[in-house]
């Protein structure tokens, strides 16, 4: 049974789903991924190497997974996770408040298709499963485009799905298959962990995120496939 919600309901289905499994979240997300979740999330701050003294939005931050490792690279700098979903940046509040590095780091509310930035104010920009919830996708590109600075690079992480067809039906059975009754165990919501596998079939594939990337104003755009091809993450540069 589809749980996907239309596009007119999409972006208030996608907050109040995040902020019921906001407490539960990380702990799901350590079990599905049987702890890999992070490494992701580390190849993909390396990947966008951001200055000592830089500035960097995670976008779509929810619990702020990604700061901490943000905060690592730029001890001089400021780092900011923003998200439209407040619950989930509550639950995360403590990893921020443990950053003792020197850099500044900071939860906002926004929403990624009207961020409460200027023009040209970010070294480096990383999102890590959102872009499958948004109702325009290109849209959200132009957007991160817009708010990155000349020479500014984005690093989009998302899941996807292995290539080979072992692989591919393995993964299958357990994403579609398992997910959500570990969503039910853990996360204590069916219903949110039925979604993500459904979003994720919804979601386009490497090669043509690339290609919407590109046509978002993204150049050198490029991806890497993780785990076996569970995951993508795609590179792009806002030229000068
Ligand atoms: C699956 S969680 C990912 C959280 C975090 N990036 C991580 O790696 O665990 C998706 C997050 O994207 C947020 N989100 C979805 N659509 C958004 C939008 N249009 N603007 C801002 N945040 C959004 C949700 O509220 C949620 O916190």
């Amino acid at each position: 049974m589809s749980v996907l919600p239309s596009i007119e309901e999409k972006a208030s289905y996608v907050e109040h789903m995040f902020s019921r499994i906001a407490s539960n979240y990380d702990r799901a997300n350590r079990v599905m991924t049987f702890g890999m979740d992070q490494s992701w999330r580390q190849k993909v701050v390396d990947l966008v190497a951001p200055p000592f003294n830089g500035r960097a939005l995670d976008i779509g931050a929810g619990t702020g997974d990604f700061l901490p490792l943000l905060a690592e690279w730029i001890p001089r700098g400021v780092v900011v996770g923003a998200d439209f979903c407040l619950p989930m940046m509550q639950a995360g509040q403590p990893k921020i408040d443990a950053i003792a590095n020197g850099a500044v780091a900071a939860f906002v509310q926004g929403d990624a298709l009207q961020l409460p930035f200027s023009d040209d104010c970010f070294d480096a920009i990383t999102t890590g499963f959102m872009m499958r919830n948004v109702i325009d996708i290109p849209a959200t590109f132009r957007e991160l485009w817009r708010v990155a600075r000349p020479g500014g690079v984005i690093a989009c992480l998302e899941v996807a799905r292995p290539r080979y067809a072992l692989l591919r039906l393995g993964h299958r059975v357990y994403f579609e298959g398992l997910t959500p009754w570990i969503g039910a165990l853990v996360g204590s919501d069916r219903q949110a962990y039925a979604y993500l596998p459904q979003s994720a079939r919804a979601f386009p594939s490497p090669p043509e995120l690339a290609q919407i990337m590109q046509e978002s104003g993204w150049c050198h755009v490029y991806y890497t496939l993780q785990s076996m091809g569970a995951v993508a993450i795609h590179i792009g540069v806002k030229l000068m």
